[in-house]
C-alpha cells in the first residue's frame, strides 16, 4: 500500500501543482479534494464480490491480516452489491470510529475502572488488531473507502471509472460508505480554496481528520504521473494544525478561588495544539485528579476540542 506526500506550506503546495502540470503538459490539473481520515489505513480484498482477505498498511508491501476482525464491521460489505463487478477488486480504506461512540465506549470503559484510549485513532487501530474477534466486534468500528489496489477483469462493457470522483461513485454503489465532503477543484486555488472550508467544517464533523488530500481526478493522469517509490505523484496531504500532542506534567498546583474552592491544575511543558500554546491543564478537583491519577514528571496527552471526555 502506498503512503502520501505532505504539504504543509502553500509553496509545497503550488510545487505540486506545478510538477502534475508539468508532467502533464497542461495549463490547469482538475483534481478531487477530500477527507484525510485519522484512523487505520485497510486494504480489503474481493474475489467474484466476496471479502475474502483484510490486510493493514504495515510497512507498505506487507501488513497483518486483519480478515476476521474486518468482517464485525457493519459499514464493510461481506458482499458487493451491483453489477460489473471485477472479478479480483482491493478497496482501499480508513477504519475509523466517530465521536460519539468513541466517547460513548470510554465512559463504560471508566464506569467498569477498565482503561480508556487515548484518542479514536488509537481505539480504532486497537480494535482492529485485536486477537480476540468477539471482542473486536463489540468495538463501534466504522470505514470510509477512498481508493483502489488491484483490479483483476474489469467487465469488458462496463462503464469503467473515468475519475477518481466517479470511481467514489461506483464503490457506493458497490455498496461502500464514502465521505460526502469530496469535491472537484481546479488548480491550485481550487485546492486552497477546499482546504479553508474543511478547516471550517473540521470541529462541526463527526470523526477526526487530520487534513485534506488532494488527487489529480483524471485516473489516466494517474497513470500517466506515476509514482516515485511508494509515493504517487499524483496525490499530496495537506495537514490541519495538530489537535493533540504529547507533553509532560512539571507540576501540580492547587489555586484557591474567591469561595476557597480549591483547584488543582497541571503545568506543562508548552505544547503548540490546535493553534495556540497550551502550558496548564486543569484537573477540575481532588477526585477527578485522583482518577486521572496525574502525577509530576508523567507523560500526557493534550487534546484540543471535541473527543474529550
Ligand atoms: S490515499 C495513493 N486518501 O493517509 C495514496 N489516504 O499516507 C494512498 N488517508 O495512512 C492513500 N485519508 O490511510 C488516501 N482520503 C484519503 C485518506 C488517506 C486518510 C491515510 C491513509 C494512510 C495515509 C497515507
Amino acid at each position: 500500500m502506498l503512503s502520501l506526500n505532505n504539504a504543509f506550506e502553500d509553496a509545497e503546495l503550488t510545487a505540486f501543482d506545478r510538477r502534475c502540470r508539468e508532467g502533464l503538459h497542461v495549463e490547469q490539473v482538475d483534481y478531487a479534494g477530500e477527507l484525510k481520515f485519522d484512523g487505520l489505513a485497510i486494504s480489503l480484498r474481493y474475489e467474484y464480490g466476496s471479502l475474502v482477505r483484510a490486510a493493514t498498511r504495515g510497512d507498505g508491501a506487507s501488513g497483518e491480516d486483519v480478515t476476521a476482525n474486518i468482517k464485525t464491521i457493519r459499514a464493510i460489505p461481506l458482499k458487493l452489491s451491483g453489477d460489473n463487478i471485477p472479478a479480483v477488486l482491493e478497496v482501499r480504506g480508513e477504519v475509523f470510529m466517530y465521536l460519539k461512540d468513541f466517547q460513548k465506549m470510554n465512559a463504560q470503559a471508566a464506569a467498569q475502572g477498565e482503561k480508556e484510549f487515548a484518542n479514536p485513532r488509537n481505539a480504532a487501530a486497537g480494535a482492529v488488531r485485536q486477537l480476540d474477534s468477539n471482542i473486536a466486534a463489540q468495538r463501534p468500528l466504522s470505514f470510509f473507502a477512498y481508493g483502489l489496489g488491484e483490479v483483476k477483469d474489469w467487465p469488458a462493457n462496463s462503464e469503467k471509472p473515468q475519475t477518481h470522483y466517479e470511481l467514489l461513485l461506483t464503490l457506493k454503489s458497490w455498496g461502500f460508505p464514502v465521505a460526502s465532503q469530496t469535491r472537484c477543484v481546479q488548480g491550485v486555488d481550487g485546492l486552497t480554496q477546499f482546504h479553508a472550508q474543511i478547516a471550517n467544517e473540521r470541529d462541526a464533523l463527526p470523526y477526526d481528520i487530520d487534513g485534506v488530500v488532494y488527487k489529480v481526478n483524471d485516473l489516466q493522469l494517474q497513470t500517466q504521473l506515476g509514482f516515485v517509490t511508494r509515493e504517487p505523484r499524483w496525490a499530496v496531504a495537506h495537514k490541519f494544525p495538530a489537535q493533540e500532542e504529547m507533553t509532560q506534567v512539571l507540576d501540580i498546583d492547587v489555586q484557591v478561588g474567591r469561595t476557597g474552592k480549591l483547584t488543582p491544575v497541571a503545568k506543562l511543558a508548552p505544547v503548540f495544539v490546535g493553534g495556540v500554546t497550551v502550558t496548564n491543564a486543569t484537573l477540575h478537583n481532588e477526585d477527578e485528579a485522583r482518577r486521572k491519577d496525574v502525577r509530576i514528571g508523567d507523560t500526557v496527552i493534550v487534546r484540543d476540542r471535541k473527543s474529550v471526555v
